[in-house]
């Protein structure tokens, strides 16, 4: 094969290049959690609020429609229509499943999801929520059909909750508002793929879970009208015996529904979906999900991409090696498939690896340096969006050689696929005017076209 060639010259010439530490410093912001005061309930009676948007099934034709009602339960439907048609409007209605749930002394409101099937692709639909001076309007575009060369743009994003700083482990700061309306600002994500850590409520005294709701006003101007493909973290866990809470991510699976049936998986933790052409896993600790990789048909999506919030390779000394048990498990596997993508929050950084794998490694072979490696992914962990817990700034003295860029800054990312072989991906500083990235490279498929890549780094 022609592509054995430049395979093997990859392989020989080993890891022999210097990553880059950048030395970008960051405006010095403080990770202030923005006030209750700043999201406030929508006006008008019962009005729907913290509206957002899942795929709902496993090809792209459905839709997951999620709200809360603060006082009453009804009316528990949404009601949706094309938003370009011509000849008279045919609305349709879809009923909700509602929930609710406790949390120490904490009680949600109605809590509604409902699941939109058989949408068209590539069609931009309306939806309303609530009755009377409480109705509320927003859209979504549905994806183009799923095929090899589709183009689609995902935004991603991780540890995110409101801080005065940006988008990653997502809290609500400065900081993630500033990644939030960065990203929203670049105009050009069509599906966030978010990475975990939500609202951070767990930071706060008896896990304040109105900060699940203030979350969820937070983000709606972005995952009302596109869809957030959903990674739970460890903020999610809401673990706290001390308070009588035993139920492991018990507010987050009340609040967020994903498809998880629809590739059949046990567990709404660990899913897969198609989008447009990329095939997107979405994997939790310990979740042996390799059947799941065996089913891609990189034909009809060339683009292999798995998130997890906890990273394998990453050089910060905050969580430093935390995802080890995670990379025994799964790297053979990435390999074997030829992964595209790992993405991951969780470390409050941005970082970039090589093409690297250590799956060599076993107890007596005494290998242990990753190498560089055509078949491995790219490990990007976007961390970065803003949360209480203040940027990661600590990377390790000697940056490994897995490791090709690294910088201590809040932001977000975006990949452009562009066809079957070639796709844009670039990371935006949440500091920097939108048009400037901090770092970029076309990755190119593994699949078909497994060449090695350079990125305009330095
Ligand atoms: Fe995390």
């Amino acid at each position: 094969m022609w592509w054995s060639v430049t395979v093997l010259s990859f392989l020989l010439n080993g890891v022999c290049e210097a990553g880059i530490t950048s030395s970008f410093i960051r405006v010095a912001a403080p990770s202030i959690e923005i006030p209750k005061e700043d999201f406030p309930p929508p006006h008008g009676y019962n009005a729907p609020e913290q509206v957002h948007i899942t795929q709902g099934d496993y090809t792209g034709n459905g839709v997951i429609v999620s709200w809360v009602t603060p006082v009453e339960k009804y009316p528990n439907f949404v009601t949706y229509w094309k938003a370009d048609e011509k000849n008279g409007i045919k609305r349709n209605r879809v009923r909700s499943k509602i929930t609710t749930y406790r949390y120490y002394n904490y009680s949600s409101g109605y809590i509604h999801h409902a699941t939109i099937n058989r949408l068209q692709y590539n069609t931009k639909y309306a939806y309303e929520l609530g009755h009377g001076n409480g109705t509320r309007q927003f859209w979504f575009m549905t994806p183009p059909e799923i095929g090899p060369d589709v183009p689609y743009t995902f935004g991603l994003i991780g540890d995110l909750m409101k801080i005065d700083t940006y988008i990653g482990d997502l809290g609500q700061t400065h900081a993630s508002k500033q990644t939030l309306d960065h990203y929203l600002a670049t105009k050009k994500g069509q599906t966030v793929l978010f990475l975990g850590d939500f609202s951070y409520a767990d930071v706060h005294p008896f896990h304040d879970n109105e900060k699940w709701d203030t979350y969820g006003r937070f983000v709606e101007k972005s995952n009302a009208y596109e869809p957030w493909i959903y990674t739970a973290g460890n903020h999610e866990l809401d673990l706290a015996p001390e308070i009588g809470e035993y139920v492991l991510f018990k507010p987050y699976k009340h609040r967020y529904r994903v498809p998880f049936r629809a590739s059949g998986s046990t567990s709404p933790l660990w899913y897969s979906i198609k989008r447009a052409s990329a095939h997107i896993i979405v994997l939790s600790s310990y979740s042996a999900f390799e059947q799941e990789l065996t089913k891609v048909n990189r034909s009809e999506t060339p683009w292999l991409i798995v998130m997890m919030h906890s990273p394998m390779y990453n050089s910060n000394n905050y969580h430093f090696m935390e995802g080890e048990t995670m990379r025994v498990v799964f790297e053979p596997w990435f390999v074997k498939y030829k992964v595209d993508l790992v993405l991951s929050g969780h470390v409050h950084s941005y970082e970039r690896s090589e093409r690297v794998s250590n799956i060599q490694y076993n107890i007596t072979s005494g290998l242990s340096t990753p190498v560089k490696d055509p078949s491995a992914p790219v490990y990007i962990t976007v961390g970065d969006g803003g949360n209480i817990e203040g940027i990661a700034d600590s990377f390790t003295e000697h940056q490994p050689d897995y490791s090709a860029f690294r910088e201590a800054s809040f932001g977000h990312a975006l990949l452009e696929i562009k066809n079957q072989t070639h796709a844009f991906y670039s990371w935006h500083r949440n500091q920097d005017n939108v048009a400037v990235s901090g770092d970029s490279i076309w990755f190119y498929n593994r699949h078909f076209y497994p060449k090695e890549e350079s990125s305009s780094k330095g």
